[in-house]
């Protein structure tokens, strides 16, 4: 049964000679043991030195007694505090109904506030195309007195480009000379973490005490000057996220004794090998924040049993996840280690560890899902937690709007744009990406009607978390326009009373992502060589439904089907066939069925990309679904791209971005080049929106 029990204690601090009692109710529940934290707060001035305590945590209870005090020592003390300070604590456990206090002396640490703050450098990994959302996540941690060093994905030049731009201005801000293709969890990663460590210790005015790693996804949930203080307390320390007690699991999980090489951005998995003896084996994270003294070790002075583990995680998958534990429980540092990466991370293991990195790594990896208002982020600000992970504009971003309120980074107004999201799908200045070359080249002729033109940009726009309209910036002998294309879906439905009541969306595109469940082809931009996904999605219901898809080819063939049975419970079904590609090029259809009456037809492009298209046919298909066939489009058609995308994208409207013009793009809210300051670096440390 459950047993309410006083946790009290005293406190004598010695140099000021000053007794401070303390009291807290707790229930312990059905004999469950749990830890304890105490908090309160106590501040002083010594000698013109702040001093203060704010908390102390860390007993295991169990029905009201204390038992154990090893698990609970690493458990994290809210980090916003004044310093730890010294004295005496004296606790019991005062048990109601239950034997006697129990009274125990615990010496705690004296920390003085350190006058010269740390500082920092933000080491920032960063790949995709979100530019804008890292300049979020700048506005956020951006401090002139702390330090920025960037390593951006060799294969992202769109984000390196214009983050480089944006960021001139901001001192402290280098980036690496060099980049890597750091896959997914492949060796590559360590490697860019060490070498850029290395990089450090050339920049001989950057006196920084610590390094501390973000991606594009994170985010800050604390202030950076709470985090500040935080460090100030641990001078020295190393902030890593260890597995817990069971290492000989977490090896088999992390395929520590498999040999890995890295090759053609892959992770191939060649055999087995023993792990290091001798030595103990620790993990968990790869987020850290790490001494200028133990990363000095690392980089400038390794001996020998660094540079052997080094060769050892040379071929080791995710292998910043145990390196730095592993090296730091087995050097001189080995005290220096503070059990707390410092983030949050939202891991949803039932879909974030579908092996979707099977075509990166030989191994099923699992990644952390994107926050959204169902994850409640603001409880975690009573732990020593100042970043969150992870953030996708794209999907959800009230959240990062929500962390900033938490980071203190506050808007004077919520100006107007500040629901939108903008991301770049193409530049012409990259590489070249066929498929969206020639669709957005048609959007850009069917919007200029002329053949003329020169694609210069296409953007996704999002508004309230949605996926708005594309964007197509395209030049027409001197007069760069931007025009606004929206997404006709032409579909049919019916059948309510089979179940077909129950199916509620139908999204069509490729690059299925299994951990959010979404296609990220947001545009849902299909050519002949696309490996076409398509999710269905059903809501609860009373009967299951047998339901059956089906993907018919230009020509009236059906290319795949598949049936099964929906459960009564809410589904986000994909359906990938595997086709022969190229694919018929033309207008397709996905059909659904449920309980063999069709209730569902959405009709969507193929584009035409000069390709020979491979056969695709079902030798049996059943009756209800060949009765229901529409009819094949007329082969000319098939051919035509400009009218193929005519068909399925409605004009929405246009600006022109620079002249001497009254619809000017800076003055359209939907455009790319209207104002976006919560994603302005213009005004880091400016001071003219943020308070
Ligand atoms: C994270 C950890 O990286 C992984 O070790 C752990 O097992 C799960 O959590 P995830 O969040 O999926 O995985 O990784 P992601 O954010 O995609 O990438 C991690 C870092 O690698 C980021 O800094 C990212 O910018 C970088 N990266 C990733 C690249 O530079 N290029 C890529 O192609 C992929």
């Amino acid at each position: 049964s459950n047993v309410t029990g006083r946790f009290v204690g005293c406190f004598k601090d010695e140099r000021s000679d000053r007794e401070l009692s303390f009291m807290k109710k707790l229930t312990i529940k059905n004999s469950v043991s749990q830890c304890v934290q105490l908090c309160f707060k106590y501040g002083f001035i010594y000698a013109g030195v702040e001093f203060g305590i704010e908390c102390w945590c860390g007993h295991k209870i169990a029905n009201g007694r204390k038992i154990e005090d090893k698990i609970c020592q690493e458990m994290p003390c809210p980090g916003n505090s004044l310093q730890q300070c010294g004295g005496y604590l004296a606790l019991a456990i005062h048990e109601t109904g239950i034997g006697q206090p129990r009274f125990e002396k615990k010496t705690v640490l004296v920390r003085e506030k350190q006058s010269n703050k740390s500082r920092i450098v933000f080491l920032l990994t960063l790949n995709g195309r979100a530019v804008r959302q890292v300049k979020r996540l700048l506005g956020s941690i951006y401090r002139p007195h702390h330090y920025y060093y960037i390593h951006i994905d060799e294969r992202q030049n769109y984000l390196r480009t214009q983050l480089q731009q944006a960021t001139k201005h901001l001192k402290n801000i280098k980036y690496a000379q060099w980049s890597m293709s750091t896959i997914w969890g492949g060796a590559s990663l360590l490697t860019m973490h060490l070498k850029c460590m290395k990089d450090l210790f050339s920049f001989k005015t950057w006196t920084w005490d610590y390094i501390l790693n973000l991606s594009e996804s994170d985010f800050t949930i604390k202030s950076i000057e709470l985090l500040e203080n935080y460090l100030a307390v641990y001078s020295n320390s190393n902030f890593l996220r260890a597995h817990g007690k069971d290492t000989p699991k977490f090896v088999k999980k992390q395929g520590l004794e498999k040999l890995f090489v890295e090759c053609d951005r892959h992770m191939w998995r060649v055999g087995e090998r023993k792990i290091p003896q001798g030595i103990r084996i620790d993990g968990g994270s790869d987020w850290f924040c790490l001494s200028r003294k133990f990363v000095h070790y690392m980089v400038q002075n390794p001996d020998d049993m660094f540079i052997s583990l080094r060769k050892y995680w040379e071929y080791s998958l995710l292998p910043s996840e145990s390196f730095f534990h592993t090296i730091l429980s087995n050097s001189a540092f080995c005290t220096t280690l503070v059990n707390n990466n410092l983030h949050v991370t939202n891991w949803k293991r039932s879909r974030g560890c579908r092996c979707q990195y099977k075509h990166l790594v030989d191994w099923c990896g699992c990644s952390p899902n994107i926050f959204t208002e169902m994850d409640r982020i603001s409880p975690l600000r009573q732990h020593p937690i100042f970043f969150a992970r992870k953030f996708d504009s794209t999907i959800n971003q009230k959240t990062i709007a929500h962390s900033e309120e938490l980071s203190g980074v506050k808007w004077t107004s919520q100006h107007s744009s500040f629901d939108y999201f903008w991301v770049n799908d193409y530049s012409s200045f990259e590489g070249r990406n066929e498929i969206k070359e020639i669709f957005y080249t048609n959007l850009a002729k069917l919007h200029s009607r002329s053949n003329d033109i020169n694609l210069l940009n296409a953007t996704l726009l999002f508004y309230e978390d949605n996926f708005e309209a594309v964007l197509i910036e395209y030049a027409k002998k001197d007069v760069v326009f931007e025009a606004k294309f929206k997404r006709k879906w032409i579909w049919s439905q019916d059948g309510g009373k089979v179940g077909g009541d129950r199916l509620v969306r139908i999204t069509i595109g490729s690059d299925w992502d299994p951990k959010e469940e979404i296609l990220r082809n947001w545009a849902g931009i299909v050519g002949q060589t696309t490996k076409i996904a398509i999710i269905h999605s059903w809501r609860e219901g009373d009967t299951p439904v047998s339901a059956t898809v089906v993907l018919v080819q230009p020509n009236g063939v059906v290319a795949a089907f598949k049936t099964e049975t929906i459960d009564i419970k809410s589904h986000n079904l994909v359906f990938q066939p595997d086709l022969n590609l190229p694919l018929k090029p033309g207008k397709w259809s996905f059909l659904i069925f449920a309980n063999e009456k069709k209730v569902a037809r959405v009709s969507f492009v193929v584009l035409p990309m000069g390709l020979n298209p491979e056969f695709n046919e079902i030798s049996k298909v059943e009756e209800f679904i060949t009765n229901n066939l529409p009819e094949a489009s007329p082969a000319t058609e098939s051919l035509n791209a400009l009218s193929l995308v005519k068909s399925e994208w409605g004009f929405q409207g246009f600006c022109v971005v620079s002249g001497d013009n009254n619809n000017l793009c800076r003055n359209q809210i939907w455009s790319s080049h209207y104002p976006d300051p919560k994603s302005s670096t213009e005004l880091i440390g400016g001071g003219l929106l943020r308070e």
